[in-house]
């Protein structure tokens, strides 16, 4: 199981990223909210940026964000693996995923708690990832929806049936009680519970147990 830790809650940005460097997370989970598609708002992308000086881990970038064309050129210049948006948004979709594409970047389509699986049927052919949404998005620390253990089953047996390589990752409220629900993923996205004990790895190997 791959490990993307958020560090959406943490209290001390510098800290907390040096701090993951030294443990094997597999990539930092940023999330970003524009304050339209979600409530909340991140950082602004000019102190988001700066990330790079206190971690040299691959990023995982969640795009809450209701117009994502305006800002992938921008987080495309950071050290992305992935950069996941929305499927949700009002924008053609197919287009921002070639925009991703284009800076050779892997993508991924997120689904919130109350979007059909079949809705991901289209585009399952441009992806590398789907990001089940186990929580209304928009802010950490909430409480894993447990029908998303049956959401990521069926993510499964759909990528089963199109015979597709796409990656599942799941995001929201994972920690060591509920990671057993998300046992058809590919890669957990945690965040407060992580970040909230101060042995980083200790939390790490209670999730890939
Ligand atoms: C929620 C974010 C998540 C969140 C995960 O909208 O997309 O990435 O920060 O944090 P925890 O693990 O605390 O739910
Ligand atoms: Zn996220």
């Amino acid at each position: 199981m791959l490990i993307s830790t958020s560090f959406l809650s943490s209290k001390n940005i510098p800290e907390d990223l040096r701090k993951l460097n030294k443990t094997d997370t597999d990539f930092i989970h940023v999330d970003v909210m524009d304050g339209k598609f979600v409530k909340n708002k991140s950082l602004p992308y000019s102190e988001l940026k700066n990330i790079y000086k206190f971690t040299d881990k691959r990023l995982d970038v969640h795009l809450m964000v209701k117009n994502p064309s305006k800002v992938i050129e921008k987080f495309a210049t950071l050290n992305c693996e992935y950069i996941t948006i929305h499927l949700e948004i009002d924008e053609d979709i197919e287009k921002v995923l070639s925009m991703i594409k284009d800076y050779g970047i892997k993508c991924g389509l997120a689904i919130k708690p109350n979007t059909p699986v079949k809705d991901l049927v289209p585009y399952l052919p441009l992806i590398d990832l789907v990001l089940v949404m186990s929580v209304e998005p928009g802010q950490g620390g909430q409480e894993f929806i447990e029908e998303s253990e049956n959401k990521i089953k069926e993510v499964r047996t759909l990528l089963d049936e199109y015979k597709s390589k796409v990656l599942i990752s799941v995001d929201g409220g994972v920690k060591d009680n509920t990671k057993d629900m998300c046992s058809n993923a590919d890669i957990l996205v945690s965040g407060s519970f992580i970040i909230g004990n101060d042995d980083f790895q200790g939390q790490i190997d209670k999730l890939r147990k």
